[in-house]
This record gives structure tokens, sequence and C-alpha cells, in this order.
């Protein structure tokens, strides 16, 4: 038996990267899912993880599209017990030169996607007596870098936005934490950060960069019971990256 088993969790962008791994990993650990994403690409996890998961086209961007999302958990699963907030974009640029618009697009996906991912949960575990709301910032979100200064502002408002749902809802016994990756080797982002700056992946001192699966098995630990005193926490799941000076 699986240490998920009679949760239900609600995963976005789970058709590529760490939002796939947690699907996968969850439905081995006995949780019922609903997984979603922008791409479709949902579909095709679903596919690989065969059994009983439910999907659905969500973008993170559109709260209506969110709240369907909860939504669709409980009338599918009768609850909600734990939201991951994955899916996100990157971005490149200094500061300096960064447009309004591109400010404007990356805070609705990467800081407000979330938000409403966590808003909704929120509303849904309420009525069934708590659950997990799980984040994805970044490394990035807590300590700055040169020439991705727009995500790195979405990312830190993640970190607090994590923190303060968790001072707000710990009386619903809703534990919210987040996970702050530093270089992961995924098929989408993590590729396209390791190919602009290869030397990334292997600085930490663990000399290697991480894989999807890590941040899925950690994502499993804070949504099950094991975690049940890990409320309002910044993980790094960077192989101590974020502990060096240089
Ligand atoms: N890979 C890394 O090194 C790294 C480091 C730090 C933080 N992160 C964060 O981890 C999370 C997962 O990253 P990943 O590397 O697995 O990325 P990925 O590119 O492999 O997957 C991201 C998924 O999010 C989806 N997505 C994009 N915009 C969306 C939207 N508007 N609505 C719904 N889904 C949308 C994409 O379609 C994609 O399937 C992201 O939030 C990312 O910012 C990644």
């Amino acid at each position: 038996m699986g240490f998920l088993e009679g949760k239900v969790a609600a995963i976005t962008g789970a058709g590529s990267g760490m939002g796939k791994a947690c699907a996968k990993i969850f439905a081995r650990e006995g949780a019922r899912i609903v997984i979603s994403d922008i791409s479709g690409a949902q579909d095709q996890t679903a596919a690989e993880i065969g059994g009983d998961v439910v999907t659905t086209r969500c973008d993170i961007s559109d709260e209506a599209q969110v709240s369907a999302l909860v939504d669709l958990a409980v009338a599918k699963f009768g609850r909600l017990d734990a939201m991951l907030n994955v899916g996100g974009i990157g971005s490149g640029g200094l500061l300096e030169y960064l447009e309004s618009d591109d400010l404007s697009r990356m805070l609705d996906i990467n800081l407000k996607g979330m938000f409403f991912g966590a808003k909704h949960a929120v509303r849904a575990m309420k009525t069934t007596g708590g659950g997990t709301i799980t984040n994805w910032s970044s490394l990035a979100g807590l300590i700055p870098s040169v020439g991705s200064g727009a995500y790195n502002i979405a990312k830190a408002g993640v970190a607090m936005m994590t923190r303060n749902f968790a001072v707000e809802c710990g009386k619903y016994n809703i534990r919210s934490n987040a996970i702050c990756p530093g270089m992961i080797l995924t098929e989408g982002m993590g590729r396209a950060g390791y190919e602009a700056q290869p030397k990334r992946a292997t600085v930490n001192p663990l000399g290697r960069p991480g894989a999807a699966d890590d941040a899925g098995e950690l994502a499993a630990f804070l949504a099950s019971d094991r975690a049940a005193y890990l409320n309002g926490v910044l993980i790094p799941l960077d192989g101590g990256w974020g502990a060096m000076l240089a």
C-alpha cells in the first residue's frame, strides 16, 4: 500500500518535467489524481501512468480554469487533499530592459497562476477538514541571479505567498509549503536552462543536476501525513547550491 493511499491530488503543469514526475509518483503511492496542463500533454502523462487518472486542460493564468480544475477533483473523487502548483514558464533578460507586458505575463502565469491554485484549493479543503498546498518556487526566488529577474520576482512572490497561506490557513489544517529547485534537468525548462548555462548543472556541492523525480519524491512526502507538522517551509532542492558562497 502506498503512503498516499486515500489522498486526492490535483497537479498543474503535469504534461512535462516535475509535474509529470509528480503525477507518476503520486499514482505509484496510491493517490487518485487529476492532472492538467495548458499544452494538452497531460493526456500523454495519463496514458503512461495508466489506471484511473483524470485529465483536463488548464491554463493557470485563468482563474476560472483553475477553479474548474479544483471542482473537477471534488466532483470525481469527493475531495481534494493535495494541490500541486507546478506549471510555469521561464524568462530571460535584464530587468533594466524588461517591458511591462512581459512582466505582466510572467506574473500572470508564475505568480497569479499559483495563487489561484492555492486559493481554490483552500476553498475545497476547508470543507473536508484540511489538506496540503505545494508551490513550485525556485532557488532563484530566494537568491537573485543576473538575467532572469522577472522570473525571480515572480518566484519570490510565490515564496511569500506560500508562507502567507501557511499562517492564514493552518487553523483549517491546511499546510502550505514550497519546493525551491536549483537546476533540475527536466525536458522543458530545465533543459533550456542547461543549454543556456551548462556550468550551472554541476556547480553545486553534489556536482550534478537534479532529476524530475527528486521533486516528485519530495512533493509526495510533503503531501503525506509523514510531513504532518511541516507548514510554511521553503525547501531548496538544489544539491546544496544555495548554501554556497561561490
Ligand atoms: N527545471 C528547473 O531547473 C527549475 C528550477 C527552478 C524552478 N523550476 C520551476 O519548477 C516548475 C516545473 O518546471 P519544469 O522544469 O518541470 O518545467 P517544464 O517546462 O518541463 O514543465 C512546465 C509545464 O508547465 C506548463 N505550463 C506552462 N504555462 C502554463 C500555463 N499557463 N498553465 C498551465 N500549465 C502551463 C507547460 O506546458 C509544461 O508542461 C516550474 O514552475 C518552474 O518554474 C524549475
